[in-house]
């Protein structure tokens, strides 16, 4: 029999299909690379399905098979052969379109960032801001963080982590997607330095408050500022976009900076 599709002797083939306006790219970010549309578990974002730009689309096909990370939860990662050199390395969960990543990543080159979103327009523009300013220490990590951290992380692994303006789930019946949560913050714990900082914002003033709760009362966790209180913003964060759109509707922007304390057999 031919291997031809299309002939006589094999029945025409129907065109295989890939979800509308879901973007592939050869040697690209793969769609949902750890298969977790068919995970059970809550997921703390919506799959979204935005439009690549033609400079974003460039960018993800010149610069993933360098700088790009599937999230698939199949092998532990090796940081120092990720980024090519020993140096600090945060996480970002969340980046968005990645404009605070890039600048946070040019004021501090000593500073490796593993930015993870599952927005591929994003990914294709942090990947043409690090490819236009020349930033050799961000990498792009493509799908959902918690299974980066869980499944590819290894135990004291980061020397941070970084939440700006996470999704907010207003509605009382998605608070349970909320990221920051006593789990997720124990599965961090697992993957942070002692006295690693963990730094999240948020223009929703109930979640910080959720936020401020959890993060007080979890033992691995302790608030740099001695009143237990927010942090005033520190100068390293830029303005996210997000964070812009929050101001402009007259939000109220909360920082938080906690460390981790050290491990049980280290105090
Ligand atoms: C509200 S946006 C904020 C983006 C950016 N930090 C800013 O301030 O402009 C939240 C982002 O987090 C991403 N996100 C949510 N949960 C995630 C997860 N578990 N893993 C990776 N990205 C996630 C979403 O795709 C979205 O791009």
């Amino acid at each position: 029999m031919s291997d031809s599709p299309n002939t006589p002797d094999a029945p025409a083939q129907p065109a295989q299909r890939t979800r509308r306006d879901e973007p592939r790219f050869p040697d690209g970010p793969k769609p949902d690379p750890a298969g977790s549309h068919f995970e059970r578990r809550i997921r703390s974002f919506q799959p979204r399905r935005s439009r690549v730009t033609t400079a974003q689309a460039d960018a993800l096909e010149r610069l993933w098979p360098k700088w790009g990370l599937d999230i698939d939860g199949q092998r532990n990662l090796d940081l120092t052969e990720l980024f090519g050199n020993d140096n600090p390395v945060v996480l970002e969960i969340g980046f968005g379109m990645g404009e605070a990543t890039a600048q946070m990543a040019a004021a501090d080159p000593a500073t490796n960032i593993l930015a993870a979103d599952v927005h591929t327009p994003g990914q294709g523009n942090l990947l043409g801001l690090a490819d236009h300013h020349g930033l050799s220490n961000i990498r792009v990590a493509n799908g959902d963080a918690i299974i980066l951290l869980r499944e590819m992380l290894t135990p004291d692994s980061l020397d941070g982590l970084r939440v700006y303006f996470p999704d907010p789930w207003p509605k009382k019946r998605h608070h349970k997607r909320r990221l920051i949560q006593e789990e997720f913050l124990t599965l961090a714990a697992s993957r942070l330095k002692p006295g690693a900082t963990v730094h999240c914002a948020t223009d929703w003033e109930p979640y910080a408050e959720q936020m401020l709760e959890v993060l007080g009362a979890h033992p691995d966790f302790e608030n740099s500022q001695p009143d237990g209180d927010f942090a005033p913003r520190p100068d390293f964060r830029p303005l996210t976009r997000f964070e812009g759109q929050g101001l402009d509707k007259g939000h109220v922007v909360n920082d938080l900076l906690f460390r981790r304390v050290p491990h049980d057999d280290q105090r």
